[in-house]
């Protein structure tokens, strides 16, 4: 490798020193350094102070401490790998090409031999972004990632959209240094970045029939919102805590055009109701509607059951309550609960055809727009993706307050959002269950629509999951 791959610590590796002994900690692994000689305390402040090649750290390590401290220095770094400390340069003359930092744990750099005549290209789960004031290199199957330092790098990365060889690369690029080059090519195909192409111009993740079936997005979407695939904090970690204020658990009102619905006598039904297993068992999409439209009481009653709030919960941060919280009949994810339920009426017995918003805390609805042509594209759209004939008596537009669960959450935020939209799915089926209706979720529906309709900020609220809803055919 020689001296164009120079080692260096991570940029956010920290240290300290204390009692003779050296910590270090990344943000996911620590690593504590005893009887430090002087040798190593030589590599670990050029590994700190801009890096150098292997070969001038070990020699470093054998001047202060002679042919015994190799073996110390060669532990170390090898200790420093492993935790994903270690970031690899790709040099071009004075300059840095390229740097991978790998994860912890991640496969060795240079394991995978790269040859020269062979073709290569980007995998196409491969992506370019920016990060502060660097440009970056990521892929959900990475092992690490790469900053591109140097515009070259981004131009090379132009060039491997097709598959080429280093060769047929260096032709465009004569002023690159063929080893810089190579360096370059070696480290993303560590990295997991870039794929061999055999002759016949197919990469293994074209042939292999598991990875065929993976969209780009839905694989970043499952690498980043889980753990072991990236180092980022995954979990509660409130960081938004000292700059914005939580949003409250219910929204300001949305109308002064409202109307009270009816509330069952939950007590009754305990009695009434049927069986916990009876509706279990009886549970099913049904798409085929009684000529007898669904009834505002009865869009009361199951509104009442499924998502109204039960209680709500004052923020209280002295015992760990960071944010005004709720309960309600479906559980969901830090009683957050950023789910908003909109009513798009087509037909209901007592209630004038529109768009509605449900206010869960007062159980009203808020009247948005009367049935306009709008209002129908959104029951037109439930309608062709249940396969109907006709449009739904009632369909219900679920959208999400992304904030509510983002000033908590990282990296599982929107993840943790579609799970609430599943567990508000059961309870909408079960209790339409219970009630002798129609329930059938949709998968996907429009989101800006709705936006427009309501005078929503797509990014602050916009839908995540749609249900349709009559009363059923006997
Ligand atoms: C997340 C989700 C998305 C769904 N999307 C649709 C849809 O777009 N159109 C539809 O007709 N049914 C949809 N369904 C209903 C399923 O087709 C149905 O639940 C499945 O076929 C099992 O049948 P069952 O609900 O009668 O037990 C969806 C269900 C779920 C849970």
């Amino acid at each position: 490798m020689g001296d164009n791959l120079i080692l260096s610590f991570r940029p956010d590796l920290k240290i300290k020193e204390e009692a003779g002994k050296i910590y270090l900690q990344s943000p996911v692994r620590s690593l504590v350094c005893q009887r430090v000689s002087r040798g190593l305390r030589q590599s670990m402040k050029t590994l700190t102070a801009g890096g150098g090649s292997e070969d001038f750290l070990s020699e470093l390590a054998f001047k202060e401490d002679g042919a015994g401290g190799l073996a110390n220095f060669y532990y170390h770094l090898q200790q420093f790998i492993e935790r994903g400390f270690i970031s690899y340069n790709v040099m071009m003359e004075q300059e840095i090409l390229a740097i991978y930092t790998p994860f912890s744990g991640a496969p060795l750099f240079n394991e995978k031999p790269f040859k020269q005549k062979r073709r290569y290209r980007l995998s196409r789960f491969t992506y370019s972004r920016r990060d502060g004031q660097e440009i970056i290199l990521e892929s959900p199957l990475a092992n690490g990632r790469v900053v591109l330092t140097h515009w070259l790098a981004a131009a090379v990365l132009h060039l491997l959209a097709e598959a080429c060889t280093a060769g047929e690369i260096r032709t465009q690029f004569p002023t690159l240094p063929k080893k810089s080059l190579q360096l370059f090519l070696e480290l993303l195909l560590s990295a997991g970045m870039l794929e061999e192409v055999d002759d016949a111009g197919i990469s293994p993740g074209e042939g292999d029939e598991v990875l065929q079936q993976w969209e780009f997005h839905d694989l970043l979407f499952h690498a980043r919102s889980r753990l072991g695939s990236h180092e980022q904090p995954v979990g509660g970690t409130y960081r938004f805590r000292e700059r914005i204020a939580p949003l409250p658990a219910v929204k300001n009102p949305m109308s002064s055009e409202r109307i009270k619905l009816y509330r069952p006598d939950v007590e009754k039904l305990r009695e009434d109701d049927y069986p916990f297993s009876l509706v279990l068992e009886e549970r099913k999409s049904i798409r085929n509607y009684a000529d007898k439209p669904i009834s505002v009481q009865q869009l009361g009653e199951f509104l009442y059951r499924s998502a109204r709030i039960k209680e709500l919960i004052k923020a209280n941060p002295p015992a760990g309550l960071l944010y005004e919280a709720s309960n309600r009949p479906y559980p969901g994810g830090g009683a957050a609960y950023e789910l908003e339920i909109y009513l798009a009426v087509n037909e209901c017995e007592g209630l004038a055809g529109g768009l509605y918003h449900y206010d869960p805390w007062q159980h009203e609805l808020e009247k948005l727009s009367t049935r306009t042509s709008e209002v129908e594209g959104l029951l037109k759209y439930c309608s062709a993706a249940a396969g109907l004939k006709e449009l739904p008596p009632v369909s219900l537009h679920i959208t999400a307050r992304f904030q509510r669960v983002a000033w908590k959450y990282q990296s599982i935020a929107y993840s943790v959002i579609q799970k609430d939209v599943g567990a508000l799915y059961q309870t909408l089926y079960l209790v339409a269950t219970a009630m002798d209706l129609a329930p059938t979720a949709i998968g996907s529906g429009p989101a800006k629509l709705l936006c427009r309709m309501a005078g929503l900020n797509y990014l602050e609220e916009s839908a995540v999951g749609e249900f349709i809803l009559g009363n059923k055919r006997i």
